[in-house]
């Protein structure tokens, strides 16, 4: 058969594999946003089968026949055409499943489903005792594909890569250390400041009916389309993509905070708009019609949640109509003191809820602690008192209850260890994709003022999203900004805006 039909066949399979995918995705979906709880099981037999059925049309050997006669014919000459990186990546990640029996998909795919149901009544009564022995079968499960995956150096690097694909523990440390290093020098400067803003205008009642119109417009303006997606409530918001023409966002609204709907939905719309932007008509099922890399994701989604909503020239057009929608909260006050109030810096307990510049923190925490889990260097026992210790060495608090410790991340029962780093990741590239948004368009603020954004999202989409998957995360980040990933860009964000609100 020629080259160019065999792709044409692989790709028609590949679509097939993405459907199936996807319906998994929406099972997924409602199971976090309608589901009753009883539904659990069947929901954890549901999955568990369809992974199944996933990993074996993924991992057939005709795909694998098919990407070797791929890979030696014309259409990977230019390693720069969609066809070549559909291919390597197709390959690359085909050797990869291909380690996997199934019934070790299947096992993770039900264990993981269960514990997160357990989790939840776990954290609601504050109790890790409950938690642990399913905790402990992900962990073991977890282990047990990072040995089938293998690994260079650690088994974290076969779980990173999954998520973060090329990415190392040594690239993640290289970015981290300077992050590391340079957030304590921040933050000090913000503790000892001579202003301070005032929190509590963010912290008075809201009408959730009235945060949900405020939040629903905001994310229209900056280019969600209700027509092709939905916005419902969940308990730990997420962005879900199933495919072309359906992408799903959730939130949770608090009635007395104003912060958490708001720039949740920002940021669940930032992912949306990714999701939106990539060519799945085209390319669905096959690399060009899916993500970069989890870091990559999280880069769209914290640019509009920070970059652009936590801006002030993103206020000085929606403040006004923050002000008319919550007369008695906002009607008193005035801009400024409400942009210091939504940059408030202040060390906390719960990572989703954290400012711009402790949330890396919040992540370095995570890293360091499951790097050694998956090291078997604690024993799950020992991870409450082992993350109450480090936490108030890097925070300078003291956890008050498991729920505001180690219990608080869904992560860890859905068995995404290797998953957090691509927060902070996300963080470094947010930064820097912005800095060059600013340099291609200097006058993206006076747009933002005009209440303009699809500006930038259509640069974005240009220039990152509808590539797709046809660029790892180290290339893009060097198409688009010509640098290689680092953290200065973050810090000096970050130190200007700061600096300003905190007059240090
Ligand atoms: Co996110």
């Amino acid at each position: 058969m020629a080259p160019k039909e065999v792709y044409k066949q692989l790709t028609a399979e590949c679509r097939k594999i993405g459907i199936l995918g996807s319906c998994a995705s929406v099972l997924g979906w409602e199971e976090r946003t309608y589901m009753p709880r009883g539904g659990r099981r069947l929901r954890a037999d549901q999955l568990g089968l369809i992974s199944a059925m996933h990993h074996e049309m993924f991992t057939s050997p005709k795909i694998g026949e098919w990407l070797s006669q791929l890979e030696s014919s014309d259409l990977v000459k230019d390693p720069d055409s969609i066809e070549a990186a559909n291919i390597r990546e197709l390959k690359w990640e085909y050797n990869k499943r291909a380690k996997l029996p199934t019934d070790l998909v299947e096992a993770i795919t039900k264990e993981t489903s269960i514990a997160q149901g357990i989790w939840q009544e776990a954290r609601a009564k504050k109790d890790f005792k409950m938690f642990a022995p399913n905790l402990e079968k992900v962990i073991d499960l977890t282990i047990q594909k990072a040995e089938a995956y293998g690994y260079e150096g650690e088994p974290y690097n076969a779980l990173l890569d999954d998520y973060e694909p090329g990415t190392t523990v040594k690239d993640v440390e290289a970015a981290f250390g300077g992050l590391r290093d340079d957030l304590v020098v921040l933050l000090d400067k913000i503790k000892g400041a001579p202003k301070k803003p005032d929190k509590s205008i963010v912290e008075r009642a809201y009408d959730v009916d009235k945060q949900k119109i405020f939040g629903e417009s905001v994310a229209a303006a900056i280019g969600f389309d209700f027509n092709i997606g939905r916005l419902d409530i969940t308990t730990h918001p997420f962005c879900s993509g199933f495919g072309p023409g359906d992408t799903r966002i959730t939130t949770r609204y608090n009635p007395d905070r104003l912060n958490d709907a708001l720039f949740g939905t920002m940021h669940e719309a930032g992912h949306a708009l990714y999701e939106m932007g990539i060519n799945k008509k085209e390319h669905f099922g096959m690399p060009a019609g899916e993500s970069a890399s989890l870091g990559i994701h999280e880069s769209q989604s914290r640019m509009w949640e920070n970059q652009v909503g936590r801006s002030k020239p993103f206020w000085n057009y929606f403040f006004p109509q923050a002000q008319r929608i919550f007369k008695e909260s906002l009607g008193d006050v005035k801009l400024d003191d409400f942009y210091g109030a939504v940059n408030n810096v202040e060390p906390s307990y719960i990572r989703v809820e954290a400012d711009e510049a402790t949330y890396n923190l919040h992540i370095l925490l995570r890293f360091e602690i499951e790097r050694a889990i998956v090291k078997r260097e604690i024993k799950i026992a020992d991870i409450p008192g082992e993350w109450d210790s480090r936490f108030e060495k890097y925070f300078g608090i003291k956890v008050d209850n498991i729920a505001n410790g180690c219990l608080q991340d869904v992560h860890w029962a859905a068995g995404l260890f290797g998953y957090f780093p691509t927060y902070s990741l996300g963080n470094l590239y947010s930064a820097m994709f912005f800095d060059q948004a600013k340099k291609e368009m200097p006058d993206i603020y006076e747009q933002f003022e005009r209440g303009e954004f699809l500006t930038l999202r259509n640069w974005l989409k240009e220039k990152i999203h509808q590539h797709g998957f046809r660029y790892r995360a180290a290339e893009l980040c060097k198409k688009v900004t010509g640098k290689e990933l680092s953290h200065k860009p973050l810090m000096k964000y970050m130190t200007e805006k700061y600096s300003e609100i905190y007059g240090f």
